[in-house]
């Protein structure tokens, strides 16, 4: 048995030079991991609070470590617990969700390292212990951003926040090269967003679905064939109604939808969900926002059949227990899960393997461009040559 021997907290810069947490941990055994927190630009209000990186660095260093030298890191559920408890409040606002969840990741990961495992074949039994159910790590296809606007472009571009090709890497590569070249040729611009994706200044945000779909048809692909298009809107900060949205949806080949109304706007995602249905075809619409990786609000929207697909960020509830949680209850429900990146990301591809062990049908990490994505995708095709399948 391998047992901690000692906890350290740092800051580190994250993808939009916006200071962050990453935690070390070191085994008794001699096995040293760290993993690092990711954070939202437009983020939900019911995710878990974020607290200065310094406070949280304080925190684990002086707060958490205490209380889990000692312990053996294979016991997740109680060293999160422990940490539930230190924390006391509902939104892990005395705390900080980027201290709890630094520790919570890198445990997990030296639980792992002890066990002789790859992160994801841990993952994956961890979850199908925490879940009761019996899933076999699967390699999840890219959801791969394109063009942005919204709250990851400057001011004054596009109000939906990201336009997505869900493909193989290889095409996703290809499609953003193609599209570089032909917003370069139309003087539109090849500024980039949070994310890797384009901002071109369009007069409507459709012009970005056709640039697109030009893009993916200049390569020789086919829509619906071997790749599929998707909208995260981010209705907090993007209004549209139920009709704009279906008439889109009606107009354009789109497959998955991301958060078309705000967080509380429950009812109209029920309508919308019905009025999808009617168009007799396949389609997500997929709650980020709206469940911030919440089991309360995702029963909630569960339910009601508010959506049939929800987002997972691990930063959005704080700890990995909760994460599994939600997702073994997403599962449960039929809904299709997509793990998730955010706006600021790290080095760290802890999303993919947490991809992989939970069957995630999708993985939402950014454009096929700027490092921090790239790795993430590139953990994939690692862990698929692991598996022996293709990405
Ligand atoms: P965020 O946005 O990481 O900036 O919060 C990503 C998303 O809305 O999916
Ligand atoms: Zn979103």
């Amino acid at each position: 048995m391998s047992t901690i021997k000692d906890i350290e907290a740092r800051k580190i810069l994250d993808s939009r030079g916006v200071e962050t947490v990453e935690v070390r941990i070191s085994t008794d055994s001699g096995i040293i991991v760290t993993d690092s927190v990711p954070s939202g630009t437009s983020t939900g209000s019911m995710e878990a609070v974020v607290v200065a990186p310094e406070v949280a660095i304080n925190n684990v260093n002086d707060i958490i470590k205490p209380k889990l030298v000692g312990l053996n890191p294979a016991e997740q559920g109680k060293i999160d617990q422990i940490m539930l408890e230190l924390d006391g409040t509902p939104d892990k606002s005395k705390l900080g969700a980027n201290a709890i969840l630094g520790v919570s990741l890198a445990v997990s990961r030296a639980a792992a390292a002890a066990a002789k495992m790859p992160l994801y074949r841990y993952l994956n039994s961890l979850f199908n212990l925490v879940s009761g159910l019996d899933i076999k790590p699967a390699i999840p296809t890219p959801m791969m951003v394109m063009i942005e606007g919204g709250k990851h472009a400057s001011e004054g571009q596009n109000c939906i926040q990201e336009f997505l090709c869900i493909t193989s890497l290889e095409n996703g590569g290809k499609i953003w090269n193609r599209l570089k070249r032909n917003l370069t040729r139309e003087n539109l611009g090849v500024t980039l967003g949070l994310e890797g994706g384009f901002t071109p200044k369009l007069e409507y945000d459709e012009d970005a679905l056709r640039l697109i779909m030009e893009a993916i048809n200049e390569e020789g692909l086919v829509i619906n064939e071997n790749v599929k298009l998707g909208l995260d809107i981010a209705g907090n900060h993007c209004q549209m109604s139920h009709d704009d949205v279906l008439s889109m949806a009606e107009r354009y080949p789109i497959y998955s939808l991301e958060d078309p109304f705000a967080e509380n706007e429950w009812q109209t995602w029920g309508q919308l969900k019905n009025s999808l249905d009617q168009l007799h075809r396949e389609y997500l619409l997929i709650g980020d926002d709206l469940f911030t990786t919440n089991l309360q609000r995702f029963e909630k929207g569960a339910d009601n059949f508010d959506a049939n697909g929800i987002i997972i960020k691990v930063n959005q509830v704080g700890t990995l227990t909760e994460t599994l949680t939600v997702i073994a209850k997403a599962v449960k429900s039929n809904f299709t899960h997509v793990v998730s990146h955010r706006s600021g990301e790290t080095m760290d591809t802890y999303i993919s393997d947490l991809a992989v062990a939970t069957a995630s049908k999708f993985l939402k990490s950014g454009a096929p461009f700027a490092t921090e994505r790239v790795i993430k995708y590139n953990r994939l095709r690692e862990i698929a040559q692991e598996l022996g399948k293709n990405t």
